[in-house]
């Protein structure tokens, strides 16, 4: 398992975007959670920080978070750069403007490189067991060990990458991992809607696995401001 870090854009969010992006109420946040492709999101640090639990895996934890912020600097002003230059695509609600954008994908990825650097604390714990160098579609995890998993920026957006067989493949590892699946957005980095929303969720039903699209209360892309809530039983 190798990635290359000048392949990755390392864009990371914080806690209260993943609250808006995945609809998570504060019963939610009481769970087990693993956030799969956290990349330098401030996610796990703000969160643990308050005594819950969760695990994020991603390939980029085998770089140190000198590496990680290194080709986020060197790729941020690039990034922001294309969405000043595209006005149509995107919606300033949470954020003012590409500025404060880009001044909030730097202080998730502050906080992150602090807390992934960190020893730890008593309140939380240790930083190598909360972050995990892995990656879909196959986790180091056994069955169910977490109540919710989350995705975000990483299945249904990179659609032109990533095949609709390792988009199945890697949701069918979530729900083996976990009893509830949310991923966020359902749009392409080109900002259209994903082609494989829809036979996802149909292969996914296949499997028994029930699946539902869900407005939720935060759209940066135009449209983007929706998620698939995925579960496995037919209680919810
Ligand atoms: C755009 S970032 C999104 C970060 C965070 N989830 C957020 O929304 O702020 C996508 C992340 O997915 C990670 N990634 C790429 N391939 C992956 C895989 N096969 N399994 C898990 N994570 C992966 C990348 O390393 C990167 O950190």
């Amino acid at each position: 398992m190798s990635v290359s870090l000048d392949e990755i854009v390392p864009f990371g969010r914080s806690l209260a975007e993943y609250r808006l992006m995945f609809n998570l109420t504060d019963t939610d946040l009481e769970q087990k959670i693993l956030d799969c492709g956290t990349g330098p999101a401030s996610f796990n640090a703000e969160l643990s920080a308050q005594g819950k639990s969760v695990v994020s895996v991603d390939p980029i934890y085998q770089f140190s978070g000198a590496q990680i912020q290194a080709r986020f600097n060197a790729c941020r002003d690039n990034v922001i750069a294309q969405v000043a230059a595209t006005p149509e695509n995107w919606v300033w609600t949470f954020h003012r403007d590409p500025e404060d954008l880009k001044q909030h994908r730097i202080a998730a990825m502050e906080r992150f490189v602090a807390d992934f650097e960190s020893r730890g604390d008593g309140l939380r714990q240790a930083p190598k067991n909360r972050y995990r160098r892995a990656e879909l579609p196959q986790l180091p995890f056994a069955d169910n060990v977490f109540d919710l998993a989350l995705c975000s920026h990483l299945l249904f957006l990179y659609s032109d990458l990533l095949s609709l067989d390792f988009h199945v493949r890697s949701i069918l590892e979530l729900c083996r991992l976990a009893p509830e699946v949310r991923i966020f957005p359902l749009r392409t980095l080109a900002s259209l809607a994903s082609p494989y929303v829809e036979p996802v969720r149909e292969a996914l039903l296949q499997h028994g696995i029930h699946s539902e699209i869900r407005e939720v209360g935060y759209e940066l892309q135009k449209g983007g401001n929706q998620m698939l809530k995925i579960w496995r039983s037919q209680t919810q």
